[in-house]
């Protein structure tokens, strides 16, 4: 969102129009922000990969035309950012350490070039052109402002701390509990941005919960409103996302912000739940992009979001947003299995189907691409048969710029509502 450099005074106040348009909670008011960004923004940078830190990481690509190679590349540390459409060649970034580890094994680096030369110049983090972007201080406002218009239906809660001491806050959507307290109406939960660098999955979920208070009155709506308990985490891992954004700089980061037995700093909060935890396409090296932590659950984000799953045993549906692949996933993503119940499966073929038709993206299990142990979403199907689906939204990078989020926010709105629609009966 905008920044806004005014004392905090004045700010409690909200006297200035200015103040009062960048403090707006309604939905339609927030995609009006975003398609008329300030006017003292600079012109958008081209697409690529603007305004990072050339901290001396290479682009890479490497030729992987199976999914072994390509689990093998995640184990060896490698962050699979994309694959490429052939699903011959994947790309990602690779520090100068990883780089040399694999051009000196049997792995085909076609090509790497530095980050820097993909370099706008142009500055593009969120204080500027990307402000339209929620950082953790508005996140959290805009879901105290939607909570605080709805007091009747809605309220926030934190679900536990992160590393660096900041709360996980939930907008929790029901008509008879507030707070963290248990229901027995069927849940429904989204949760966005484990992964720091993947910014519009805060914004998805978001902008849904402000969708869905302007929407609270529509017959549909107010039928799943009353009828269901719905929980909204729109930023699960915000240290990292604060460290990403810091400076002003792009900084392509990932994980959350453990200190690491060798000094280095992270751990790939997808890779730290007990699904297999740290088989295959995880790496124990701390400095990858892809660490799985020294144990499963070593991390205080990934214990708040499996003692949130465990506290509300109700929840029957789940997404969990990231970007950027224009996927619909459903499990396994650490096992070529299928999940056994056939049941289940069904249901998760055909909601992830459903899901795909209202998006334009590709449903396909989480495995397909390549084999990933320790994500949330398989240790939520494991444990409680809660049915998970990862969604990779769009985009053409981890900073799209401020143009995409419009389209993406109404195209995944219709698939969460679809959700909640199943959420009662995942099975009919
Ligand atoms: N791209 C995300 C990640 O790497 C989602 C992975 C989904 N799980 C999987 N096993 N493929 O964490
Ligand atoms: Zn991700």
């Amino acid at each position: 969102m905008k920044k806004i450099l005014v004392p905090l005074i004045l700010a409690s106040l909200s006297v200035l129009p200015s103040l009062a348009a960048a403090s707006s909670s309604s939905y339609a008011q927030l995609l009006e922000q975003i398609s008329a960004p300030p006017p003292a923004a600079p012109a958008p940078a081209p697409k690529a990969v603007p305004g990072q830190r050339a901290d001396g990481r290479y682009w890479v690509t490497i030729a992987a035309p199976d999914k072994r190679s390509r689990t093998r590349l995640l184990e060896e540390g490698f962050d699979i950012v994309v694959v490429s459409k052939d699903r011959r060649t994947v790309s990602g970034i690779a520090d100068k350490a990883l780089l040399d580890r694999l051009s000196s094994r049997a792995v085909s680096v076609l090509s790497s070039r530095p980050l820097a030369d993909y370099s706008s110049g142009v500055s593009r983090d969120f204080p500027q052109a990307d402000a339209v972007y929620h950082n953790y201080q508005e996140t959290t406002d805009l879901l105290r402002q939607l909570a605080a218009k709805n007091p009747d239906i809605a309220s926030v809660f934190s679900i536990g701390k992160t590393v660096q001491g900041r709360d996980i806050w939930c907008l929790r959507v029901n008509t008879s509990v507030k707070g963290n307290g248990p229901s027995d109406k069927p849940g429904a939960f989204f949760m966005g941005n484990i992964h720091a660098r993947e910014h519009l999955a805060d914004e998805v979920p978001l902008l849904f919960a402000s969708w869905l208070m302007d929407h609270r009155n529509d017959p549909e709506i107010k039928n799943y409103i009353s009828t269901l308990d719905i929980f909204i985490i729109p930023m699960a891992n915000p240290d990292g996302v604060e460290y990403d954004i810091k400076d002003g700089q792009y900084q392509y980061f990932r994980k959350n912000m453990e200190k690491n037995s060798d000094g280095s700093f992270g751990v790939d909060l997808n890779r730290n739940f007990d699904s297999w935890w740290c088989r295959e396409g995880a790496s124990h090296y701390p400095p990858s992009d892809t660490y799985c932590g020294p144990k499963a659950f070593s991390e205080p984000e990934s214990r708040d979001i499996r003692d949130f799953f465990l506290a509300h045993k109700n929840i029957k549906t789940h997404i969990s947003y990231h970007s950027y692949a224009s996927e619909i996933l459903y499990p396994y993503g650490g096992s070529d299995e299928d999940v056994a119940d056939p049941r289940d499966k069904a249901a998760l073929v055909k909601i992830a189907d459903q899901m795909a038709k209202l998006t334009g993206y590709t449903a396909e299990k989480s495995s397909a691409l390549y084999i990933a142990t320790g994500d949330s979403c398989d240790w939520a199907y494991a444990t409680d048969k809660v049915l998970a689906f990862t969604v990779e939204l769009e985009g053409d990078g981890f900073y799209p710029g401020p143009a995409v989020i419009k389209g993406t926010v109404d195209r995944n709105v219709k698939a969460a509502v679809y959700l909640l629609s199943m959420t009662a009966n995942p099975y009919q």
